[in-house]
């Protein structure tokens, strides 16, 4: 099961496995990721489960495609070329050791 590594603003981490299939915003949740809060339940209509992607691993991720890509401009914190939904990732054996960053609050 691949293992998804969050950073947190503060400097803290939580690594979790995460099973195939499910998306980093399940993930997150069921870790008690803080700063995920994934208000519309992953049908990409909040944007509040917001993550920037390590920039090692953004190759292997890909960026946002058009729907959320207009998604990602109204997150609160800034936009990176590195933001993406978490809910719009999903996990697979090719992210094991996935480092994502969460914004700060
Ligand atoms: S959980 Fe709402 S857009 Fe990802």
């Amino acid at each position: 099961m691949p293992t998804i590594h969050w950073k947190l603003a503060d400097g803290q981490s939580i690594s979790a496995d995460v099973m195939p299939g499910m998306n980093l915003m399940q993930g997150a949740t069921n870790a008690g990721v803080p700063g995920i809060d994934s208000e519309c339940g992953g049908c990409l209509s909040c944007a509040t489960c917001h993550v920037y992607v390590d920039e090692a691993w953004i190759e292997r991720t890909g960026t946002a495609d058009d729907n959320e890509s207009a998604m990602l401009d109204i997150v609160t914190a800034p936009r990176l070329a590195t933001s993406r939904l978490s809910c719009q990732i999903t996990a697979s054996a090719a992210l094991d050791g996935l480092v994502v960053h969460v914004p700060g609050q």
